[in-house]
């Protein structure tokens, strides 16, 4: 099973210059709790606005850039490459960004674990639409903000109709 794992507003927005665009540690350790034990694929800004492996997973950056090698991090130089070493390891994937690479891996994708931020904020990055003639909602749970999580929003699961 390939998943795509996303925190998006309510435009679809994920980042801008390259950072997220909210402090929700409620959706932090949502993520750390779907992806650890499991191979995550990113593109090579998203680690870098990581900053660091993420730990107990494998972490596999794609990258078209040959020159340049850091500990902790499987370089890959295409998707399928990256879907070949993944699927190596694991029968769960999970796919973490950024706009480029889920542009390019939601045809490729079985579910989408989606954080839907209940906000309108100034993105230069997208999430795809999410087609409702191809996915289905299966899931969802509301959380209200609080004093360490700025803004309301939902964990959403969808599937493929
Ligand atoms: N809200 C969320 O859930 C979420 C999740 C992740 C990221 N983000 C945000 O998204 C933004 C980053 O997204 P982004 O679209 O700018 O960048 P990205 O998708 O993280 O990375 C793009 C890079 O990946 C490599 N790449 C992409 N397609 C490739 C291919 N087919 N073959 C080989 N390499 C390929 C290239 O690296 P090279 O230039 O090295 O060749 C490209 O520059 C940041 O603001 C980040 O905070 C948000």
């Amino acid at each position: 099973m390939t998943t795509i794992v996303v925190a998006m507003g309510e435009k679809n927005g994920i980042g801008f210059d390259n950072r997220l665009l909210w402090h929700l540690p409620k959706d932090l350790k949502h993520f750390k709790e779907i992806t650890s034990g499991h191979p995550v694929i990113m593109g090579r800004k998203t680690y870098e606005s990581i900053g660091k492996p993420l730990p107990n997973r494998t972490n596999i950056v794609v990258s078209r850039k040959t020159d340049w090698f850091e500990e902790g991090i499987l370089i890959v130089g295409s998707i399928k490459e990256a879907m070949k070493f993944a699927k190596k390891i694991d029968e769960e994937i999970f796919i973490i960004g950024g706009g480029k690479i889920y542009e390019q891996t939601l045809d490729i994708t079985d579910r989408l674990e989606v954080t839907l931020v209940k906000a309108e904020l100034e993105a230069d990055t997208y999430f795809p639409k999410i087609d409702p003639k191809i996915w289905k909602k299966t899931h969802e749970t509301s959380h209200e903000k609080d004093d360490k999580n700025q803004y309301d929003f939902c964990f959403q699961t969808y599937e493929r109709i």
